[in-house]
């Protein structure tokens, strides 16, 4: 058989020029929609199946939680307006809520559902809050973390004219969803629940993702015409498909291309699941920018960490949202860097260090089992092996700061508040004491440590020296 000859590759030349004009979601205005948009976030339902007591959107996923996920992704579409529809443990979501994405939304209010009557019902809430809003509306979930931007805005360009996009998928196995009912000729005509499935509507493989957009001047009526006459006596939204249909309405789908992004979290055991997708995402970003990851099973980077490029990450290692990594560092094999750790170009911590809000300059390095917590080291000083920063006295927590090229001696406690100077030395064991300040390029020893010389200062290359583990 010939292949495809220069006609077929013609027709597809045409297809290219026509398809804005068959395919209206095509059209770059269509996709660049200039129509106001809000989001509705439904979050009020009860998370009882993971049996753990906060709130089952507030679980955490990789440094954020479920919802701060969900919301992020919604908030690239730039919504005028967002409503985040709540009821369990209220006060407690939407506290976590309003600090995580303080600044990301130009509008955002948090509503109480009451008691949770089914999906048509709390986005007959969040339509209540959008009150004189005219535009789409993307309904999105609290546990649903993996949803894109790009999905979302592919679903809000599919619309177009149309009441209403959804979202649909062919998982392996559609047990639990809505099914997609479609007439004889494709068309999209109705969404039954799983149980409301005769034995022929159960065996239908495509199923309904939950996501939709909506014309909000279509969808209040037919969310008024709601009725909870179903096998779980609630108002499902999914009832508003075949209403529109009804009134005549052709609705197009859009097929999940990633399956990933539409898995909710219903247990732990689901978190689990959509933490390893999560933490793989995160982790191709960084290879994407050359970040040397020696073994990504066995590391793990929270979302909001920056890596620079040519830094290698040894196995082991686990660094905390918001830290903040140069470029040419190594870090680890089995690294700790809690929240705040900031590694200049070219610093280096090894194995078994934990930094908690710890600033190490360009060059520095702590390559053996040592604590740093609340501590600035300056550029190229060398922390030695076991140094512990003495950070937390039982009450209070005290800062260390150590100066640039200081030479911290193995197995040193430097009790904070204590500050180090510039070139400054400690020996071997030394335990410096709270409130000690040492002048630059002085030796201090001893229990409690003391003054005892002038250092003599290695040539700027050094290696190791009296006193120290080479780092
Ligand atoms: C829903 C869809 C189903 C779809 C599935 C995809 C309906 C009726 N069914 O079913 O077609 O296949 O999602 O995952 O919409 N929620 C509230 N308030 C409520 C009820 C639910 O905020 O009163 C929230 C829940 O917290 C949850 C989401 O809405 O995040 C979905 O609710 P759920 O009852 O789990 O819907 P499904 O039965 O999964
Ligand atoms: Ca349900």
């Amino acid at each position: 058989m010939p292949g495809p000859g220069p006609v077929l590759t013609g027709r597809g030349w045409i297809r290219t020029i026509l398809a804005p004009f068959l395919f209206p979601e095509l059209r770059p205005e269509a996709q660049m929609s200039s129509r106001p948009l809000a989001v509705i976030c439904l979050a009020a339902g009860l998370g009882k199946r993971t049996k753990v007591s906060m709130p089952k959107v507030l679980l955490p996923l990789c440094g954020r939680t479920l919802a701060e996920h969900a919301l992020r992704a919604a908030a690239e579409l730039e919504p005028a307006r967002t409503v985040v529809v709540l009821h369990n443990q209220m006060e407690k979501v939407q506290a976590e809520l309003a600090k995580s994405l303080f600044g990301r939304f130009s509008e955002i209010a948090y509503v109480d559902q009451g008691e949770p009557k089914g999906t048509g019902h709390a986005v007959q809430v969040g339509m209540q809050a959008l009150d004189g809003f005219v535009g789409d509306v993307v309904v999105i979930y609290g546990d649903m973390p993996l949803m894109t931007a790009a999905t979302l805005r592919q679903l809000v360009a599919l619309r177009s004219e149309a009441a209403c996009s959804a979202l649909t998928a062919f998982p392996e196995d559609p047990h639990g969803f809505g099914r997609i009912l479609r007439d004889g000729t494709g068309r999209f005509v109705g969404i039954r629940e799983q149980k409301d499935c005769s034995p022929d509507e159960a065996s239908i493989d495509e199923v309904n993702c939950g996501f939709y957009c909506f014309d909000s001047e279509k969808l209040r009526p037919a969310l008024a015409r709601l009725q909870p006459n179903n096998a779980q006596g609630e108002y499902y939204l999914t009832d508003v498909i075949a209403d529109f249909v009804a009134a005549g309405e052709v609705l197009p789908t859009l097929v999940a291309e990633d399956l990933d992004e539409v898995l909710g979290v219903n247990s732990l055991a689901d978190l689990a699941v959509v933490q390893a997708l999560m933490q793989e995402r995160i982790l191709l970003r960084h290879l994407d920018n050359g970040v040397l990851i020696v073994d990504p099973g066995a590391t793990w980077i929270d979302d909001d960490v920056e890596i620079g490029r040519d830094t290698k990450i040894l196995p082991g290692t686990v660094l905390a949202k918001g830290c903040r990594i140069g470029s040419g560092c190594e870090v680890g094999p089995f690294a700790h860097l809690r929240a705040g750790t900031v590694l200049e170009d070219g610093a280096a911590v090894g194995n078994f260090v934990e930094a908690k809000k710890a600033h190490l300059g360009s060059g520095a390095k702590a390559k053996h089992l040592t604590y740093l917590g609340d501590a600035e080291v300056g550029a190229n000083a060398n922390i030695g092996c076991g140094t512990i920063t003495a950070n937390y006295d039982g009450v209070n927590k005290h800062r260390t700061k150590i100066g640039a090229r200081a030479f911290i001696g193995s197995g040193t406690v430097l009790c904070a508040p204590v500050e180090v100077g510039e070139d400054a030395m400690t020996a071997a064991g030394a335990v410096v004491k709270p409130g000690t300040v040492i002048d630059p390029q002085q030796l201090w020893l001893g229990v409690p440590a003391r003054y005892l010389r002038q250092r003599e200062l290695p040539p700027r290359k050094g290696g190791a020296r009296d006193g120290g583990q080479k780092a």
